[in-house]
């Protein structure tokens, strides 16, 4: 079996250039932060927020989390300023674990990111994350997400951009996402397709913790791995509905208990508390304790 990829149930955005968030987040019991360089940080503060994101990396504040760095995307034409080759520069040597690409919209895309990331000598180590937020990206979620394939690729979480897709696809912004779901889900299943990890969108209404539970649950049914989040306030919801209940994890336990009984070593199928249950059953109950 390969290694599992860390828990990503919490996922804090945090703009580069706010000092206190930055020191704040770090108290914060996420799975890991998302140092951003690129919407919550104003054009003109491009170079303080970069210089900031970098102390903040190498004082070692996140020790034990997982940091990520969002940087700005390609420049979009010859003698725009390439915000991105200088973020790569600052950043990529203080030693975060992944850099996080927004608004990419082909494999070719991807390909630009990792060869970007080479260029700027990363190393090996840093793996690449991927914004899912324009209409092109879902349309060719299966390619994108298929360039995990390659043998030196360094693919290895997408985290959906509910807020541009909203603005792309021109869509109202309903409770029910009900005209983001296939988005949501065709990025899931391109996700799982290729061994990706997957984080749902942020939820904006920062004091809305009853509208934002219910999207997390939305979710966490829909196959999501985590939720990334804006404020301190939804760190603790997060962490425990993208966690195993008690009861899904007795369930579990069950499972394995039964499978693991010398009477059952040799069966492909046995009853567990009147359910049919199989050996798929039992994998699925061995990851979940694995990574409870
Ligand atoms: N990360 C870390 N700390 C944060 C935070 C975040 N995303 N958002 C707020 N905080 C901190 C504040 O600094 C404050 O800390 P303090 O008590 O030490 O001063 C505390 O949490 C309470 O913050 P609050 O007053 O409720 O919010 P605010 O008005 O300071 O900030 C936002 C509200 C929306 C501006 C802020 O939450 C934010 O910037 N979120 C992230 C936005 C972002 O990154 N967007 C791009 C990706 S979608
Ligand atoms: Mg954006």
């Amino acid at each position: 079996m390969s290694v599992p990829s860390p828990r990503r149930r919490s996922v804090l955005y945090v703009p580069a250039i706010n000092e206190r968030a930055l020191a704040k987040a770090a108290t914060l019991p996420v799975d890991a932060v998302i140092l951003d360089l690129e919407d919550a940080v104003a054009p003109e503060a491009k170079a303080e927020g970069r210089s900031r994101a970098r102390a903040a990396l190498e004082s070692g504040i996140f020790a034990g989390k997982e940091v990520v760095i969002r940087v700005n995307g390609f420049p979009e034409s010859g003698d725009a300023p390439d915000l991105l080759a200088d973020d790569l520069a600052e950043i990529v040597q203080a030693g975060p674990q992944a850099i996080l690409f927004p608004k990419i919209r082909t494999p070719a895309d991807v390909e630009r990111a990792q060869s970007a990331l080479d260029h700027h000598f990363a190393d090996e180590s840093i793996r690449v994350w991927l914004m899912i937020e324009t209409p092109m990206a879902v349309l060719r979620i299966a390619d994108i997400a298929a360039m995990a394939e390659a043998e030196d690729t360094r693919l290895a979480c997408l985290v959906m951009g509910t807020n541009d897709l909203v603005k792309d696809m021109r869509l109202p912004s309903t409770p029910s996402r009900l005209a983001l779901l296939h988005a949501l889900s065709a990025s899931v299943l391109a996700a799982r397709a290729y061994g990706l990890d997957i984080l749902d969108g942020v939820y904006g209404a920062i004091t809305d913790s009853a509208g934002f539970e219910a999207e997390c649950l939305q979710g966490k049914g829909l196959g999501f791995d985590g939720k990334t989040l804006i404020h301190p306030g939804q760190v603790e919801a997060a962490n425990r509905l993208f966690s195993p209940s008690e009861a899904d994890l007795a369930e579990a336990m069950a499972i394995i208990a039964a499978f693991e009984l010398p009477e059952n070593a040799g069966k492909g199928v046995i009853t567990v508390a009147g359910r049919m249950t199989e050996r798929l059953h039992y994998e699925i109950a061995k990851r979940l304790v694995l990574r409870r």
